[in-house]
């Protein structure tokens, strides 16, 4: 049987990982400022990280969610503690798209309205409700529904207001920082300006932190430089850093009713290991703090550099845009200087996206391997 070919893929067997570095199967060490697309918070194959889930799958890997996993209970206080929701409940899922799909369901059970405001450029993910709040019209189908959302432009409080002020929209969706578009950070008022709309005209604010959030920003969540609560927060990618867990943060003002939310693999025994661990984690060696300081450090070298247009994001969630085409330069980056980076829909920007405890040698490598790189005329196609 053939793999079904949807991915194009790079000529690189990575075999082992360790803290910033995968190392391929020929020995090749690379650095990786990519994070397997921002999973990787708390470094590759962290001791504590494998000890906690090989402890745990001696025991029991998994259970339905009809019994009692004290694990899950657990996780939720400690996930309230660290990221400041101490009293939001937790649902846990499986996936980004997953915990998209049941915010959206969530907002609408609860209003009993069907519209959802969405941004120009917004990611959510690849299934049905969340594909339809994507604004990339070429990764929906016929069958995902989308003539209940309006996408409207960034930082536009009037153009929010005018359709929630028609009274059918159930929620406000917005990722935490634009990640797939280019990291495009909202400002602190139009953060804001949401918040106090929402509560206005009864709608449910959802962050998606899926990619900006679990420290990666410098704060827990990037919302967070904002200073507003919202109603309903997802979060994906970095929680399991590699093991698939997902999940939602819901304000105290929903009320769960037994069956309206489901998961069969949802908060199992290993996956809840696996959170756990990167929170024990982050704690233990302070990474939030580390991907403030980390990334403001990597801002201040990038800007220096003269082919680099615009350094934008925060903490550990950065773009670089330049005034050509990328796709060559990060070839060359990863054949050459073997540094892993992430591309984005804008092919003028770069993302820097590495685990939260990249240190001050691994940021200077980055560095001077761009550096170097950026000398090679031929990678600068205007
Ligand atoms: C902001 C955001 N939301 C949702 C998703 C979907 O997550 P998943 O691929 O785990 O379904 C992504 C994935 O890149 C994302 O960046």
């Amino acid at each position: 049987m053939n793999l079904f070919d949807v991915y194009p893929i790079y000529d690189i067997e990575p075999v082992k990982g360790y803290g910033c570095r995968l190392v391929d199967k020929e020995g090749v060490e690379y650095l990786d400022f990519y994070g397997g697309h921002a999973v990787i918070s708390i470094g590759h194959s962290h001791p504590h990280y494998i000890n906690r889930i090989e402890k745990q799958l001696r025991n029991l890997g998994f259970y339905s969610n009809s019994i009692i996993n004290p694990l899950q209970s657990k996780l939720a206080q400690k996930l309230g503690e660290l990221s400041g929701y101490p009293e939001y409940q937790l649902f846990l899922v499986n996936s980004g798209a997953e915990a998209i799909e049941n915010a959206l369901k969530l907002a609408s059970f609860a209003t009993g309205k069907k519209g959802v405001i969405a941004f120009n450029q917004a990611f959510h993910g690849r299934t049905s409700a969340a594909v339809a709040v994507t604004d990339n019209p070429k990764i929906r189908a016929a069958v995902n529904p989308g003539d209940h959302v309006c996408f409207l432009p960034m930082e536009d409080l009037k153009a929010v207001e005018a359709v929630l002020s028609e009274n059918n929209t159930c929620s406000v969706i917005i990722e935490g920082i634009q990640g797939i578009a280019g990291i495009n950070v909202a400002s602190v008022p139009f953060l804001k300006g949401l918040r106090d709309l929402c509560s206005k005209y009864r709608a449910v604010l959802i962050l998606d932190e899926i990619q900006s959030g679990y420290g990666r920003p410098g704060k827990f969540f990037a919302h967070q430089y904002a200073e507003i609560k919202p109603d309903i927060i997802t979060m994906a990618k970095g929680m399991g850093n590699g093991f698939p867990v997902g999940g939602l943060i819901i304000s105290p003002e929903f009320e769960a009713r037994h069956g309206m939310l489901g998961t069969t693999f949802g908060g199992s025994h290993l996956a809840c290991c696996a959170a756990l661990a990167v929170l024990e984690v982050m704690e233990q060696e302070d990474l939030i703090e580390n991907a403030r300081i980390q990334g403001n450090r990597l801002a201040e070298h990038l800007s220096c550099i003269d082919q680099i247009k615009e350094v934008k994001g925060r903490g550990l969630m950065l773009g670089i845009r330049f005034d050509f085409d990328t796709k060559k330069l990060r070839q060359h980056l990863l054949l050459e200087e073997k540094i892993f980076v992430g591309s984005s829909g804008d092919p003028t920007i770069l993302r820097l996206l590495p685990p939260l405890n990249v240190n001050d040698g691994e940021v200077d490598q980055l560095v001077s391997g761009l550096t170097k790189s950026l000398k090679n005329e031929e990678l600068l196609i205007h």
